[in-house]
């Protein structure tokens, strides 16, 4: 169901386009006149707006509308009914932004396909402007893990390039990370609102490439049935990441050091140029230079990527971030039977250390999720970590066991509640009895006790799903001393 708000001066003509928009489940406001229009607009803040072009055959005022509702934050959608043969003010229409326009006379059939065209419009823009926003938080540079020099280096430079229009070439081997750097570029940058478009130059063969990154016109080969836009048209006032840029094959890349130099992309068939506002990133993770020197990559294109690079290191060559990674990976997981979050075996961190990871981060990642699935308490030990690894563990001297024996005693039905308090990730503090830990320094009794209980409190509505209720009766206690518990009113 959407907001409707319908202007026309012929009065059948609203009412009858009101009753059948009703019927399909709008909230629709009417009017026959431009009195009120605007504040309606304001007041009203429709999803959508049809609106007629002449009011009283005189002034166009279904511009002004036009121009008013665009103004709105969120703008609705607009539909412009015109009278036969406004061919120009049609025109005007789109220029300000109507979604579309409705010839007179016109079928009801035809008016109702163009409501749900325009609406599913509407639906289509806020989820993608939900969802930018979702990536712009997952795509910040905080989430980009590193501590290590190398990597230091590398933030340095994104940071100084983010939010300019340079080329940038980022170098690194399989898994290093450089999606994810073009990304954070972009939703850094001033075009984060507009479309990131990757790439991969290695996924098709020639012909397709060209007409997938330029466009074609109707008939420039067999099977152009259509013209379509390229990606470049479509990452207008946005960012292309072409990622294997090294695979480019050669013609292209004479068209792509055009496009790069001039700013204009020809469609394939077309011989008019569209001027394009695109900021190009590119990945390879094949040695650039040396396919230069082998006369596979021509040299002036490289010049021309290679105004900023970003190069990744290997995660071999930062092993000092395994274990910053590890967390990160392990950030927002629980332990699906016990709804605990995990930690990781002292001997299973040391295992992952000992690796030489040429797959990177993503082996490093895809070794974590693993270990978190086959792992059978809150606690990843070496044995759940993939064979390879596993074959390199450090000698076992015990520990790992007795820290998984502390932590399986509450994960099963407890009859011990204080013993299942949460400790930090890696080297929680030492116990005075299995599973329960002791604070760093001396606190009183009461302190002790109120923080074990927090603790256990905590862990009861992990494992009830946040279920109050349910909590509240496995801890045999009120729902409303819960509540308390939890503001935290008494001890
Ligand atoms: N520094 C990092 N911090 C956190 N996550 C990372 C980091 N580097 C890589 N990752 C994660 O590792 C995975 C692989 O990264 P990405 O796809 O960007 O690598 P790539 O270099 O493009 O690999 P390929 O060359 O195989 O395409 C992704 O899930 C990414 O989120
Ligand atoms: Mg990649």
């Amino acid at each position: 169901m959407a907001k409707i708000l319908l202007v026309d001066d012929e009065l059948t003509m609203v009412q009858i386009v009101t009753e059948v928009l009703r019927n399909e489940g709008h909230e629709v406001f009417p009017f026959t006149n431009f009195n009120g229009v605007a504040d309606a607009l304001v007041a009203r803040q429709p999803d959508l707006v049809i609106t007629d072009l002449y009011l009283d055959k005189t002034k166009p005022h279904g511009l002004e509308i036009v121009q008013k509702a665009r103004a709105l934050t969120p703008p609705p959608v607009v539909i412009m009914i015109t009278g036969f043969g406004t061919v120009e003010s049609a025109v005007e229409a789109m220029r300000l932004g109507c979604f579309d326009y409705l010839e007179k006379p016109f079928k009801l059939e035809e008016l109702k396909l163009c409501v749900h065209r325009a609406l599913n419009h509407t639906q289509v823009v806020a989820e993608n402007t939900q969802l930018r926003k979702e990536l712009k938080k997952k795509y910040q540079f905080t989430q980009i893990i590193g501590a290590s020099e190398p990597m230091q280096a590398v933030f340095r430079m994104v940071e100084r390039v983010a939010d300019t229009d340079s080329t940038v070439l980022i170098l690194g081997q399989s898994g290093t990370g450089k999606e994810l750097i073009a990304r954070a570029l972009h939703y850094n940058s001033r075009r984060a609102q507009g479309a990131f478009i990757p790439i991969n130059c290695s996924a098709l063969p020639e012909n397709l490439l060209e007409s997938e990154l330029f466009g074609h016109r109707k008939g420039a080969f067999t099977g152009a049935v259509n013209d379509k836009n390229g990606l470049f048209h479509d990452a207008d006032g946005g960012t292309i990441f072409l990622d294997e840029i090294g695979t480019m094959p050669a013609q292209l890349q004479s068209r792509l050091l055009r496009v790069l130099q001039e700013k204009e992309v020809r469609r394939v068939g077309d011989n008019t140029p569209t001027y394009v506002n695109v900021r190009v990133l590119a990945a390879t993770n094949e040695h650039l230079e040396q396919l230069v020197k082998d006369g596979k990559f021509r040299e002036d294109l490289y010049y021309r990527l290679n105004v900023v690079p970003v190069n990744l290191p290997s995660l071999r060559e930062r092993k000092d971030d395994i274990p910053m990674l590890v967390t990160h990976f392990l950030k927002d997981k629980v332990h699906s039977r016990s709804g605990q979050p995990f930690r990781i075996s002292q001997r299973a961190m040391d295992t992952l250390g000992l690796h030489e990871w040429p797959g990177n981060v993503r082996e490093l990642e895809n070794a974590i999720e693993r270990a978190t699935v086959l792992a059978d308490l809150p606690l990843i030990r070496a044995r759940d970590l993939p064979p390879a690894l596993l074959a390199k563990a450090p000698k076992d001297d015990g520990q790992e066991e007795k820290q998984a024996a502390e932590i399986a005693a509450p994960v099963g039905p407890s009859t011990h509640p204080t013993a299942n308090v949460s400790a930090p990730l890696a080297n929680g503090p030492t116990s005075l009895k299995a599973g329960v830990p002791l604070p760093q320094g001396v606190v009183s009794l009461k302190k002790f006790a109120r923080d074990q209980e927090a603790a256990y409190i905590n862990h009861v509505l992990a494992t009830t799903h946040q279920n109050k209720e349910e909590a509240a009766k496995l801890l045999d206690i009120s729902l409303a001393t819960l509540y308390r518990k939890i503001a935290g009113e008494i001890d």
